[in-house]
């Protein structure tokens, strides 16, 4: 079984004063009850105060929300995956339902971010989730089919250096969580993609669920048997919130 994973996504959030008070306060508050691996991804420009502000040995790994799929040259505004590995950022989030809804990134190009990643020795960790529509029409499971695809058939893509993230769109920061039943199905669906293409690829990939996780509703979904741990928006940003729900992974 994969060493569950949770990682905090701070999405537009933080400040300088916060990065270090938030990230002291949880690394002081990682002990032998959380067995998990911790990460956070923090706006890029607070990635070096995250490195400067934990030890050099802590248990906290640092990331970035995303990447760009060029190596470099003239992109206005992007970072390259080799500019976040200079930094030692070690998790990457590619395809977050936000930047796929809001700055219309496209499956395409999110598996030119994950190939630029892995190049570069970042972990990337794919989103995929079906919009309220799409799960009120009862189309969830071929919406992630269509996501994943894109990835799946791209023989470049290394499929034991990669996590996936299933947030349903309609739950990220609504309040509302998938039950564990239906997240597992998801999560279960998942793997099983994966295994048509990489068998022991499907055994070692961590697949966390993200969309409102929060202390009380982390415990049941962490105990499903695909689910490996969480992406967590809101509540990573709540020291208290977030160890506790890195204790129940
Ligand atoms: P919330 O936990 O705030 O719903 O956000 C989930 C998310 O988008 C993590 O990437």
């Amino acid at each position: 079984m994969p060493q569950p994973l949770v990682i905090g996504n701070w999405k537009m959030n933080g400040s300088l004063s916060l990065t270090s008070d938030i990230l002291r306060a949880i690394e002081s508050g990682i002990d032998d009850k959380i067995k998990c691996e911790v990460g956070v991804c923090v706006p890029y420009v607070y990635i070096a105060q995250a490195h400067s502000t934990i030890a050099c040995d802590s248990r906290i790994t640092v990331g970035a929300q995303t990447v760009s799929e060029y190596k470099s040259g003239a992109y206005t505004g992007e970072v390259s995956a080799d500019m976040l590995a200079e930094i030692n950022c070690h998790w990457v989030l590619v395809g977050h339902s936000e930047r796929r809804v809001l700055f219309n990134e496209k499956d395409t190009a999110l598996v030119l971010k994950v190939l630029a990643a892995q190049r570069a020795g970042l972990v990337p960790v794919y989103c995929v989730g079906e919009t309220e529509a799409d799960y009120k029409a009862g189309n969830t499971f071929q919406t992630i089919e269509n996501q994943i695809s894109a990835l799946l058939d791209n023989k470049a893509v290394d499929l034991k250096q990669i996590v996936l993230a299933y947030e349903p769109v309609w739950a990220i920061g609504t309040g509302l969580t998938a039950t564990p039943d239906e997240a597992q199905k998801v999560h279960d669906f998942i793997r099983q993609l994966i295994k048509k293409q990489n068998k022991e690829a499907a055994i070692k990939v961590r697949i966390l669920y993200g969309g409102s996780v929060k202390p009380d509703s982390a415990e049941s979904l962490f105990a499903q048997k695909d689910i490996d741990g969480g992406l967590i928006g809101g509540a990573s940003l709540d020291v208290e919130a977030f160890l506790s729900i890195c204790q129940k992974a």
